[in-house]
């Protein structure tokens, strides 16, 4: 099932086609895949506009409606889900079983907002909490809180875009959309089904957009919030241009997955295999940083290379493949240099390390020093670093020693080492008996430190997306 031609923008709901301006390259065979327009500043302008109009229909659609528009969504996914697998597939380079995996992701999103459009709680309040305020009650409630500036990252073309646009449909806010200049087919896929339902005019824009383009949704005021998921370099810089804006951030990491006394060795080297190098390791929340209990290190390390030099690696469209290509040529260069340089500072690479192009072999080293790139930012790619620590301490301690805070993996059995990693960790999310890498989509998700502020995770964007308005009622007399 090969990809379209070309595929529209949407501009206001609708598709438009000024120019076919952005070539998008099957990531495995680096030839142009499909073409996708490029937005102009103009066209922007444009977008925000009609999402400024669309702001108070939006906030009027009764909750059943935008609940039927989201059910329409998983209905059409379910119909089209191979063709949307295959289009992941060849614009990411993403194997074709976690194609699929992310197809059943975007699902259960869109499906959780169904549910969550309905759920828009509110509180009703006591307020006579002194003499003052005797006879006064309260009530507040949630209001969307107007339109909405979205841009995504390239790892997840569907499901984390999915983490924007269900949300702000669930609470009734208009957006404009940049996804991935390297991956946009997959919002723009998402936009072709928003297309087909009946959402109030210029509910929706999906816009590949330049870089001048895409500065209007950090700069222009009538956007009332951002939401960026990308590197942290970028990240950060856009929040201290957006002015009034609410601003999520959702970074990157360098998670440390924590191997414990008495665990099931082989049962947590399958699950670090796959929180490593699945999808070439190019996820936020990829186990970079191996911590194993000295008494279990050797054995681990042995059957860690045992796996990695069984696993796949090629053509994503391969049913077997468990290993793709990275997103371009450019970063497998990094990754390499990074490997490099970990082993000229004294690392040793126990398993792959090698480069082919844009293919990167799955990687474990180990005796890297703390500051080397590999370890201290992040990697985005296959690569892991193993050490070994004495007690269970020494590693929480480890584990925190990093800029980053976005979820860390730990293996152990021991309920009061659970507490206290839940208790100490500087991160949005402490995963238990399994990797960092675990997760399912209406859990709340995100970072501190350098991995970011807010969170994701169906409710938890629909907060961010919505302010509290109160209603105060003072009983009048007679
Ligand atoms: C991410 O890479 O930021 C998201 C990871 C996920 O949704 O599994």
């Amino acid at each position: 099932m090969p990809l379209n031609e070309s595929y529209p923008a949407y501009l206001a709901n609708k598709a438009i086609s000024p120019n076919f301006d952005l070539s998008v390259e099957d990531k495995f065979r680096q030839t142009e895949a499909t073409k996708v327009p490029l937005a102009s500043a103009e066209i922007m302008q444009k977008a925000i506009a009609s999402a400024a109009e669309a702001a108070k229909p939006m906030a009027e659609l009764p909750s059943y409606r935008r609940q039927e528009v989201l059910q329409y969504c998983v209905k059409r996914f379910e119909e089209r889900a191979e063709e949307f697998a295959v289009a992941l597939c060849v614009e990411a380079g993403k194997p074709i079983r976690d194609s699929r995996g992310e197809v059943t992701r975007l699902i259960d999103t869109f499906r959780v907002a169904a549910e969550e459009a309905t759920r828009m709680l509110g509180e009703v309040m006591p307020l006579d909490i002194s003499a003052r305020a005797t006879g006064y009650r309260g009530m507040w409630k949630r209001v969307p809180i107007g339109p909405c500036a979205f841009i995504t990252p390239f790892n997840f073309p569907l499901n984390l875009v999915a983490h924007k646009v269900a949300p702000a449909l669930a609470v009734g806010c208009p957006f404009v959309l940049k996804p991935a200049s390297k991956t946009p087919v997959g919002a723009l896929l998402i936009g072709e089904i928003l297309a087909e339902t009946d959402l109030p005019a210029g509910a929706f824009s999906i816009l590949p957009a330049n870089r001048e383009a895409a500065d209007l949704l950090v700069t222009d005021d009538r956007l009332k919030k951002l939401s960026f998921t990308g590197s942290q370099d970028v990240g950060w810089k856009l929040r201290a241009r957006a002015s009034k804006k609410k601003v999520t951030l959702e970074l990157g990491g360098n998670a440390a997955c924590i191997v414990d006394e008495g665990t099931n060795l082989e049962d947590a080297v399958d699950r670090i295999i796959f929180g490593a190098f699945y999808q070439s390791g190019q996820s936020c929340v990829s186990v970079q940083r191996i911590l194993i209990h000295k008494s279990l290190y050797e054995k681990a390390v042995a059957l860690l290379c045992e796996k990695i030099s069984q696993l796949k690696t090629g053509d994503p469209q391969k049913e077997d493949t468990f290993v793709g290509p990275i997103i371009s040529a450019q970063d497998a260069e990094r990754i390499s240099d990074w490997i490099a340089s970990a082993t000229a500072a004294g690392g040793k690479v126990l398993a792959g390390g090698q480069r082919d192009g844009i293919m990167v072999s799955p990687t474990l080293l180990a005796d890297v020093p703390k500051n080397e790139p590999v370890c201290a930012k992040e990697v985005f790619g296959p690569v892991a670093v193993v050490s070994s620590f004495e007690t269970f301490d020494d590693a929480l301690a480890e584990a925190n020693d990093t800029d980053f805070g976005l979820q860390v993996g730990i293996f152990t059995r021991d309920i009061q080492k659970v507490m206290k990693a839940w208790d100490t960790m500087e991160v949005g999310g402490v995963i238990i008996g399994d990797v960092p890498s675990w997760r399912v989509d209406h859990m709340p998700y995100g970072g501190v430190k350098e991995s970011g502020i807010g969170r994701e995770g169906v409710r938890f964007a629909m907060q961010d997306m919505s302010e509290i308005r109160n209603l105060v009622i003072r009983s009048v007399p007679d």
